[in-house]
Protein backbone atom coordinates (compact mmCIF):
# COMPACT_ATOMS: atom_id res chain seq x y z
CA UNK A 1 0.00 0.00 0.00
CA UNK A 2 1.67 3.25 -0.76
CA UNK A 3 -0.44 6.44 1.40
CA UNK A 4 0.92 10.27 0.75
CA UNK A 5 0.41 12.65 3.29
CA UNK A 6 -0.08 16.28 2.46
CA UNK A 7 -1.35 19.83 4.43
CA UNK A 8 -3.94 21.00 3.08
CA UNK A 9 -3.44 24.39 3.88
CA UNK A 10 -0.42 26.56 4.93
CA UNK A 11 1.72 24.10 6.22
CA UNK A 12 1.55 23.10 10.85
CA UNK A 13 -1.44 21.04 10.28
CA UNK A 14 -0.09 18.61 12.51
CA UNK A 15 1.36 16.44 9.56
CA UNK A 16 4.18 15.59 12.34
CA UNK A 17 1.47 14.04 14.73
CA UNK A 18 -0.98 12.19 12.58
CA UNK A 19 2.11 10.59 10.20
CA UNK A 20 3.67 9.30 13.51
CA UNK A 21 0.04 7.83 14.70
CA UNK A 22 -0.07 6.37 11.10
CA UNK A 23 3.09 5.01 10.74
CA UNK A 24 3.01 1.99 13.15
CA UNK A 25 1.03 -0.22 9.54
CA UNK A 26 4.07 1.39 7.13
CA UNK A 27 7.37 -0.15 6.99
CA UNK A 28 8.66 3.02 4.85
CA UNK A 29 8.19 6.49 5.93
CA UNK A 30 9.46 8.92 3.52
CA UNK A 31 9.90 12.85 3.06
CA UNK A 32 9.78 14.08 -0.71
CA UNK A 33 10.29 17.66 -0.67
CA UNK A 34 11.57 20.74 1.77
CA UNK A 35 13.88 20.70 4.18
CA UNK A 36 14.71 21.70 7.60
CA UNK A 37 12.15 24.84 6.64
CA UNK A 38 9.84 21.82 7.99
CA UNK A 39 9.14 21.58 11.83
CA UNK A 40 7.36 18.55 13.32
CA UNK A 41 6.05 17.90 16.52
CA UNK A 42 5.92 14.76 18.13
CA UNK A 43 4.83 13.96 21.52
CA UNK A 44 5.44 10.09 23.04
CA UNK A 45 4.25 10.54 26.71
CA UNK A 46 6.33 13.24 28.62
CA UNK A 47 8.54 13.31 25.18
CA UNK A 48 8.32 15.89 23.16
CA UNK A 49 10.58 15.83 19.80
CA UNK A 50 11.00 18.89 17.92
CA UNK A 51 12.28 17.86 14.70
CA UNK A 52 13.09 19.31 11.02
CA UNK A 53 14.00 16.50 8.54
CA UNK A 54 13.67 13.13 9.79
CA UNK A 55 10.75 11.64 9.20
CA UNK A 56 8.35 11.60 12.00
CA UNK A 57 7.78 7.66 11.65
CA UNK A 58 11.18 7.14 13.22
CA UNK A 59 9.95 6.22 16.67
CA UNK A 60 8.36 3.08 15.58
CA UNK A 61 9.27 -0.24 13.50
CA UNK A 62 9.65 1.67 10.20
CA UNK A 63 12.79 2.54 8.49
CA UNK A 64 12.76 6.52 7.49
CA UNK A 65 13.69 8.06 4.25
CA UNK A 66 15.26 11.06 2.72
CA UNK A 67 14.10 11.35 -0.91
CA UNK A 68 16.39 12.96 -3.82
CA UNK A 69 13.98 16.11 -4.23
CA UNK A 70 14.58 17.18 -0.48
CA UNK A 71 17.34 19.65 0.04
CA UNK A 72 19.74 18.23 2.71
CA UNK A 73 21.32 20.67 5.99
CA UNK A 74 23.88 17.61 7.30
CA UNK A 75 24.87 19.50 10.10
CA UNK A 76 21.11 20.14 10.95
CA UNK A 77 20.45 15.86 10.33
CA UNK A 78 23.62 14.69 12.74
CA UNK A 79 22.53 17.29 15.25
CA UNK A 80 18.85 15.69 15.16
CA UNK A 81 20.18 11.92 15.04
CA UNK A 82 22.62 13.33 18.25
CA UNK A 83 20.01 14.60 19.92
CA UNK A 84 18.25 11.72 19.53
CA UNK A 85 20.89 9.38 20.82
CA UNK A 86 20.75 11.13 23.85
CA UNK A 87 17.50 10.63 24.41
CA UNK A 88 17.72 6.78 23.46
CA UNK A 89 16.83 6.49 20.17
CA UNK A 90 19.58 4.88 18.18
CA UNK A 91 18.83 6.48 14.38
CA UNK A 92 21.51 3.89 12.23
CA UNK A 93 21.74 3.69 8.90
CA UNK A 94 19.18 0.37 9.54
CA UNK A 95 16.74 3.01 10.49
CA UNK A 96 17.07 6.09 7.97
CA UNK A 97 18.60 6.07 4.51
CA UNK A 98 19.38 9.09 2.35
CA UNK A 99 19.17 9.46 -1.66
CA UNK A 100 22.68 9.88 -3.01
CA UNK A 101 20.90 12.51 -5.32
CA UNK A 102 19.99 14.58 -2.33
CA UNK A 103 20.90 18.04 -3.00
CA UNK A 104 23.25 19.52 0.02
CA UNK A 105 22.71 22.86 1.70
CA UNK A 106 25.64 24.52 1.49
CA UNK A 107 26.73 27.36 4.12
CA UNK A 108 26.63 29.84 1.11
CA UNK A 109 22.92 29.30 0.29
CA UNK A 110 21.81 30.23 3.64
CA UNK A 111 23.87 33.41 3.32
CA UNK A 112 22.88 34.17 0.05
CA UNK A 113 19.45 33.63 1.48
CA UNK A 114 19.45 35.91 4.09
CA UNK A 115 20.84 38.19 2.06
CA UNK A 116 18.34 38.03 -0.81
CA UNK A 117 15.28 38.25 1.45
CA UNK A 118 16.79 41.65 3.37
CA UNK A 119 17.25 43.54 -0.17
CA UNK A 120 13.53 42.75 -0.86
CA UNK A 121 10.99 45.53 -0.57
CA UNK A 122 7.86 43.36 -0.15
CA UNK A 123 9.23 39.97 1.70
CA UNK A 124 8.06 37.08 0.90
CA UNK A 125 9.12 35.63 4.73
CA UNK A 126 11.57 32.94 3.66
CA UNK A 127 13.23 31.13 6.84
CA UNK A 128 16.14 31.28 5.56
CA UNK A 129 17.63 28.30 5.80
CA UNK A 130 18.81 27.90 2.77
CA UNK A 131 16.07 26.25 1.26
CA UNK A 132 15.53 28.00 -1.97
CA UNK A 133 18.75 29.04 -3.14
CA UNK A 134 19.40 24.82 -2.87
CA UNK A 135 16.73 24.16 -5.29
CA UNK A 136 18.02 27.06 -7.56
CA UNK A 137 21.49 25.04 -7.48
CA UNK A 138 19.72 21.76 -8.51
CA UNK A 139 17.86 23.26 -11.09
CA UNK A 140 20.39 24.90 -12.33
CA UNK A 141 22.61 21.79 -12.55
CA UNK A 142 25.20 23.51 -10.01
CA UNK A 143 24.25 21.52 -6.75
CA UNK A 144 26.29 19.37 -4.58
CA UNK A 145 24.59 16.44 -3.61
CA UNK A 146 24.79 13.55 -1.04
CA UNK A 147 27.17 11.59 -2.58
CA UNK A 148 29.25 14.15 -3.23
CA UNK A 149 29.68 15.01 0.52
CA UNK A 150 30.17 11.76 1.09
CA UNK A 151 33.85 12.05 -1.00
CA UNK A 152 35.91 14.09 0.68
CA UNK A 153 37.86 14.50 -2.91
CA UNK A 154 34.91 14.95 -4.90
CA UNK A 155 33.14 17.03 -2.83
CA UNK A 156 36.53 19.64 -2.96
CA UNK A 157 36.78 19.03 -6.53
CA UNK A 158 33.05 20.36 -6.77
CA UNK A 159 33.22 23.41 -4.51
CA UNK A 160 36.65 24.48 -6.55
CA UNK A 161 34.20 24.47 -9.60
CA UNK A 162 31.43 26.30 -8.10
CA UNK A 163 33.48 28.85 -5.64
CA UNK A 164 33.87 31.75 -8.05
CA UNK A 165 30.46 31.99 -9.30
CA UNK A 166 28.67 31.47 -5.70
CA UNK A 167 31.61 33.81 -3.95
CA UNK A 168 30.64 36.60 -6.79
CA UNK A 169 26.83 36.05 -6.03
CA UNK A 170 27.57 36.80 -2.60
CA UNK A 171 29.31 40.12 -3.77
CA UNK A 172 26.82 41.36 -5.74
CA UNK A 173 25.06 41.47 -2.53
CA UNK A 174 27.43 42.73 -0.51
CA UNK A 175 28.09 40.16 1.15
CA UNK A 176 31.31 38.60 2.24
CA UNK A 177 32.50 36.14 -0.06
CA UNK A 178 35.00 33.97 2.59
CA UNK A 179 32.23 32.11 3.28
CA UNK A 180 32.30 29.88 0.17
CA UNK A 181 36.03 28.62 0.68
CA UNK A 182 36.19 29.23 3.97
CA UNK A 183 38.45 26.03 5.55
CA UNK A 184 36.55 25.36 8.52
CA UNK A 185 33.53 25.26 6.80
CA UNK A 186 34.95 22.84 4.30
CA UNK A 187 36.43 20.63 6.83
CA UNK A 188 33.10 20.26 8.96
CA UNK A 189 31.82 19.56 5.51
CA UNK A 190 33.94 16.72 5.01
CA UNK A 191 33.44 15.06 8.70
CA UNK A 192 29.74 15.68 7.88
CA UNK A 193 29.94 13.91 4.57
CA UNK A 194 32.20 10.68 6.59
CA UNK A 195 29.23 10.86 9.08
CA UNK A 196 26.39 10.29 6.55
CA UNK A 197 28.18 8.36 4.04
CA UNK A 198 26.93 5.23 5.41
CA UNK A 199 23.26 6.11 5.33
CA UNK A 200 23.26 6.68 1.54
CA UNK A 201 20.64 4.66 -0.64
CA UNK A 202 18.80 4.25 -3.47
CA UNK A 203 15.30 5.84 -2.20
CA UNK A 204 12.92 5.13 -5.35
CA UNK A 205 14.67 1.64 -5.54
CA UNK A 206 13.86 0.77 -2.40
CA UNK A 207 10.45 2.47 -2.63
CA UNK A 208 9.29 0.16 -5.53
CA UNK A 209 10.87 -2.77 -4.20
CA UNK A 210 8.92 -2.70 -1.13
CA UNK A 211 5.51 -1.67 -2.79
CA UNK A 212 6.83 -4.93 -5.44
CA UNK A 213 6.96 -7.11 -1.87
CA UNK A 214 3.59 -6.30 -0.32
CA UNK A 215 4.86 -3.42 2.06
CA UNK A 216 3.47 -0.49 3.25
CA UNK A 217 4.90 3.10 2.22
CA UNK A 218 3.63 6.60 3.54
CA UNK A 219 5.28 9.29 2.14
CA UNK A 220 4.98 12.68 4.47
CA UNK A 221 4.95 16.08 2.99
CA UNK A 222 6.15 19.00 4.42
CA UNK A 223 4.85 22.56 4.52
CA UNK A 224 0.87 22.49 3.00
CA UNK A 225 -0.81 23.04 -0.07
CA UNK A 226 -1.31 26.57 -0.69
CA UNK A 227 2.64 26.78 -0.48
CA UNK A 228 3.50 24.85 -3.59
CA UNK A 229 5.86 26.84 -5.88
CA UNK A 230 3.36 26.17 -8.84
CA UNK A 231 -0.12 25.86 -7.69
CA UNK A 232 0.60 27.80 -4.41
CA UNK A 233 -0.11 31.73 -3.99
CA UNK A 234 2.89 32.74 -5.32
CA UNK A 235 5.16 34.36 -4.92
CA UNK A 236 4.37 33.76 -0.56
CA UNK A 237 5.50 30.00 -1.44
CA UNK A 238 8.05 27.85 -0.63
CA UNK A 239 10.35 26.76 -2.65
CA UNK A 240 9.17 23.12 -3.44
CA UNK A 241 6.32 20.97 -4.46
CA UNK A 242 4.04 20.22 -1.47
CA UNK A 243 1.19 18.70 -3.49
CA UNK A 244 0.22 14.53 -3.34
CA UNK A 245 1.38 14.49 -7.01
CA UNK A 246 4.97 15.90 -6.37
CA UNK A 247 5.41 12.62 -3.91
CA UNK A 248 5.57 10.37 -7.21
CA UNK A 249 7.79 12.50 -9.04
CA UNK A 250 9.96 13.04 -6.42
CA UNK A 251 10.39 9.91 -5.06
CA UNK A 252 10.56 8.13 -8.57
CA UNK A 253 6.95 6.16 -8.41
CA UNK A 254 4.55 5.47 -10.62
CA UNK A 255 1.06 7.32 -9.81
CA UNK A 256 -0.52 4.45 -10.49
CA UNK A 257 1.17 3.13 -7.20
CA UNK A 258 -1.18 5.27 -4.41
CA UNK A 259 -3.62 3.99 -3.11
CA UNK A 260 -4.82 6.72 -0.46
CA UNK A 261 -3.69 10.65 -0.13
CA UNK A 262 -4.53 11.74 3.50
CA UNK A 263 -4.87 15.31 3.90
CA UNK A 264 -4.43 16.84 6.77
CA UNK A 265 -6.53 20.21 7.91
CA UNK A 266 -6.23 22.41 10.87
CA UNK A 267 -10.02 23.32 12.00
CA UNK A 268 -9.11 27.02 11.51
CA UNK A 269 -6.61 28.58 9.36
CA UNK A 270 -3.26 29.64 10.25
CA UNK A 271 -0.13 30.86 8.26
CA UNK A 272 3.24 31.95 8.93
CA UNK A 273 5.20 34.90 7.02
CA UNK A 274 3.39 36.75 4.07
CA UNK A 275 0.93 36.34 2.10
CA UNK A 276 -2.53 36.54 1.59
CA UNK A 277 -5.16 35.28 4.05
CA UNK A 278 -8.72 36.22 3.68
CA UNK A 279 -10.28 34.89 7.33
CA UNK A 280 -7.37 36.18 9.34
CA UNK A 281 -8.21 37.52 12.58
CA UNK A 282 -7.06 40.54 13.78
CA UNK A 283 -9.62 40.59 17.21
CA UNK A 284 -9.89 38.74 20.68
CA UNK A 285 -11.61 35.48 18.66
CA UNK A 286 -7.89 35.37 17.01
CA UNK A 287 -5.94 35.86 19.97
CA UNK A 288 -8.18 33.46 21.66
CA UNK A 289 -6.39 30.65 18.53
CA UNK A 290 -3.23 31.46 18.87
CA UNK A 291 -2.94 31.17 22.63
CA UNK A 292 -5.27 28.20 22.52
CA UNK A 293 -3.67 26.31 19.56
CA UNK A 294 0.14 27.84 20.73
CA UNK A 295 0.50 29.36 17.06
CA UNK A 296 4.11 29.51 17.34
CA UNK A 297 6.11 28.43 14.91
CA UNK A 298 8.51 25.29 15.07
CA UNK A 299 11.05 26.31 13.19
CA UNK A 300 11.37 30.28 13.79
CA UNK A 301 9.03 30.95 16.53
CA UNK A 302 7.24 33.22 14.66
CA UNK A 303 3.92 33.84 15.88
CA UNK A 304 1.19 32.41 13.08
CA UNK A 305 -1.43 34.16 11.69
CA UNK A 306 -4.99 32.90 12.70
CA UNK A 307 -8.33 32.85 11.36
CA UNK A 308 -11.34 31.09 10.60
CA UNK A 309 -11.90 27.61 7.97
CA UNK A 310 -11.69 28.83 4.31
CA UNK A 311 -13.64 26.20 2.75
CA UNK A 312 -12.80 27.90 -1.02
CA UNK A 313 -9.19 27.16 -0.28
CA UNK A 314 -9.79 23.69 1.04
CA UNK A 315 -12.08 23.39 -2.05
CA UNK A 316 -8.49 23.98 -4.18
CA UNK A 317 -6.40 21.76 -2.02
CA UNK A 318 -9.00 18.94 -2.48
CA UNK A 319 -8.77 19.35 -6.46
CA UNK A 320 -4.65 20.00 -6.26
CA UNK A 321 -4.40 16.82 -3.86
CA UNK A 322 -6.88 14.12 -5.11
CA UNK A 323 -7.80 13.54 -1.37
CA UNK A 324 -9.71 10.07 -0.51
CA UNK A 325 -9.85 11.16 3.08
CA UNK A 326 -9.07 13.93 5.71
CA UNK A 327 -7.52 14.06 9.42
CA UNK A 328 -9.27 16.94 10.85
CA UNK A 329 -6.61 18.38 13.80
CA UNK A 330 -6.80 21.13 16.91
CA UNK A 331 -10.46 20.80 16.83
CA UNK A 332 -10.28 21.43 20.78
CA UNK A 333 -8.54 24.80 19.84
CA UNK A 334 -12.05 26.26 18.94
CA UNK A 335 -13.87 25.52 22.37
CA UNK A 336 -15.13 28.63 23.68
CA UNK A 337 -15.35 30.47 20.89
CA UNK A 338 -19.41 31.31 19.89
CA UNK A 339 -20.02 31.57 17.14
CA UNK A 340 -17.82 29.74 15.17
CA UNK A 341 -17.40 30.58 11.62
CA UNK A 342 -16.88 28.97 8.45
CA UNK A 343 -15.73 30.89 5.08
CA UNK A 344 -18.08 29.37 2.54
CA UNK A 345 -16.93 31.93 -0.30
CA UNK A 346 -15.44 35.32 -1.02
CA UNK A 347 -16.61 38.49 -2.32
CA UNK A 348 -14.52 40.44 -5.18
CA UNK A 349 -16.00 43.57 -6.43
CA UNK A 350 -19.96 42.62 -5.82
CA UNK A 351 -19.29 39.16 -7.08
CA UNK A 352 -19.05 35.56 -4.93
CA UNK A 353 -16.70 33.27 -5.68
CA UNK A 354 -16.47 30.08 -4.27
CA UNK A 355 -13.47 28.99 -5.23
CA UNK A 356 -9.79 31.13 -4.68
CA UNK A 357 -8.91 33.07 -7.99
CA UNK A 358 -6.15 31.84 -9.85
CA UNK A 359 -3.84 35.30 -9.47
CA UNK A 360 -2.26 36.39 -5.93
CA UNK A 361 -2.66 39.91 -6.54
CA UNK A 362 -6.67 39.42 -7.12
CA UNK A 363 -6.84 36.67 -4.58
CA UNK A 364 -5.59 39.15 -1.88
CA UNK A 365 -8.48 41.39 -2.61
CA UNK A 366 -11.08 38.15 -1.64
CA UNK A 367 -13.16 39.28 1.17
CA UNK A 368 -14.81 36.36 3.09
CA UNK A 369 -18.50 35.40 3.27
CA UNK A 370 -19.21 33.48 6.60
CA UNK A 371 -21.92 31.15 7.77
CA UNK A 372 -22.12 31.02 11.33
CA UNK A 373 -22.38 27.68 13.40
CA UNK A 374 -22.88 27.52 17.22
CA UNK A 375 -19.81 26.91 19.51
CA UNK A 376 -19.58 24.37 22.06
CA UNK A 377 -18.11 25.20 25.98
CA UNK A 378 -15.16 23.14 27.78
CA UNK A 379 -12.06 21.50 27.26
CA UNK A 380 -12.23 18.40 24.51
CA UNK A 381 -8.41 17.25 25.30
CA UNK A 382 -9.59 14.41 27.46
CA UNK A 383 -12.12 13.15 24.80
CA UNK A 384 -11.64 10.23 23.32
CA UNK A 385 -14.30 9.17 20.94
CA UNK A 386 -16.13 11.68 17.98
CA UNK A 387 -19.89 10.43 19.85
CA UNK A 388 -18.07 12.11 23.18
CA UNK A 389 -17.56 14.84 21.57
CA UNK A 390 -20.28 18.40 22.08
CA UNK A 391 -23.29 17.87 19.92
CA UNK A 392 -21.89 21.39 18.30
CA UNK A 393 -18.59 20.17 17.76
CA UNK A 394 -19.47 17.03 16.12
CA UNK A 395 -22.28 19.53 14.23
CA UNK A 396 -19.03 21.36 12.95
CA UNK A 397 -17.44 18.46 11.84
CA UNK A 398 -20.12 16.70 10.02
CA UNK A 399 -20.66 20.43 8.23
CA UNK A 400 -17.62 20.61 7.51
CA UNK A 401 -17.10 16.61 5.81
CA UNK A 402 -20.77 17.58 4.12
CA UNK A 403 -19.09 20.69 2.49
CA UNK A 404 -15.59 19.53 1.71
CA UNK A 405 -17.40 15.97 0.07
CA UNK A 406 -14.54 14.24 1.42
CA UNK A 407 -14.57 12.01 4.26
CA UNK A 408 -13.36 12.88 7.64
CA UNK A 409 -11.33 10.27 9.02
CA UNK A 410 -9.46 10.88 11.84
CA UNK A 411 -10.49 13.88 14.70
CA UNK A 412 -8.11 15.30 16.95
CA UNK A 413 -8.16 17.02 19.91
CA UNK A 414 -4.60 16.86 21.50
CA UNK A 415 -1.05 17.06 20.37
CA UNK A 416 -0.71 13.29 21.82
CA UNK A 417 -1.27 10.15 20.07
CA UNK A 418 -3.91 8.91 22.12
CA UNK A 419 -5.90 12.42 21.55
CA UNK A 420 -6.88 11.66 17.83
CA UNK A 421 -9.33 9.17 17.10
CA UNK A 422 -11.37 7.80 14.10
CA UNK A 423 -14.70 9.33 13.55
CA UNK A 424 -16.26 6.20 12.54
P1 LIG B 1 5.02 21.44 8.99
O1 LIG B 1 5.49 20.24 8.26
O2 LIG B 1 6.10 22.43 9.34
O3 LIG B 1 3.91 22.14 8.28
O4 LIG B 1 4.43 20.98 10.43
P2 LIG B 1 3.31 19.93 10.86
O5 LIG B 1 2.12 19.98 9.98
O6 LIG B 1 3.94 18.59 11.06
O7 LIG B 1 2.85 20.54 12.22
P3 LIG B 1 3.38 20.19 13.66
O8 LIG B 1 3.62 18.73 13.81
O9 LIG B 1 4.44 21.15 14.01
O10 LIG B 1 2.06 20.48 14.48
C1 LIG B 1 1.70 21.73 14.90
C2 LIG B 1 1.53 21.78 16.42
O11 LIG B 1 0.22 21.37 16.79
C3 LIG B 1 2.44 20.90 17.24
O12 LIG B 1 2.86 21.61 18.38
C4 LIG B 1 1.56 19.71 17.64
O13 LIG B 1 1.96 19.10 18.84
C5 LIG B 1 0.25 20.39 17.81
N1 LIG B 1 -0.94 19.57 17.59
C6 LIG B 1 -1.14 18.61 16.65
N2 LIG B 1 -2.42 18.17 16.70
C7 LIG B 1 -3.04 18.89 17.69
C8 LIG B 1 -4.38 18.93 18.22
O14 LIG B 1 -5.27 18.21 17.78
N3 LIG B 1 -4.63 19.81 19.22
C9 LIG B 1 -3.68 20.65 19.74
N4 LIG B 1 -4.03 21.48 20.71
N5 LIG B 1 -2.40 20.64 19.27
C10 LIG B 1 -2.09 19.77 18.26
Amino acid sequence: MFTIITGAQFGDEGKGKVVDLMSGNYDLVVRFQGGDNAGHTVKVGEDVYKLHLIPSGFLLDSRVLIGPGTVLNPEVLIREIDMLAEGGIDIGPEKLGIDARTSIIMPYHIELDGLRESRRTEKIGTTKRGIGFAYIDKVARDEIKMADIADHARLLRRLAELAPAKASAIKELDGDPGIVTDEQLVAKYVELGRRLAPYITDVSYEINKALEGGKNVLAEGAQGTHLDVIHGTQKFVTSSSTIAGSACANLGVGPTKVDDVLGIVKAYITRVGEGPLPTELADEAGKQIQEVGKEFGTTTGRSRRCGWFDLPLLKKAIYLNGYTSIALTKLDVLSDLDPIRVCVSYELDGHVLDYPPEDTAVFAQCRPVYEDLPGWEGDLTGIRSFEELPQAAQSYVLYLEKRMGVPIEYVSVGPAREQTFRKE
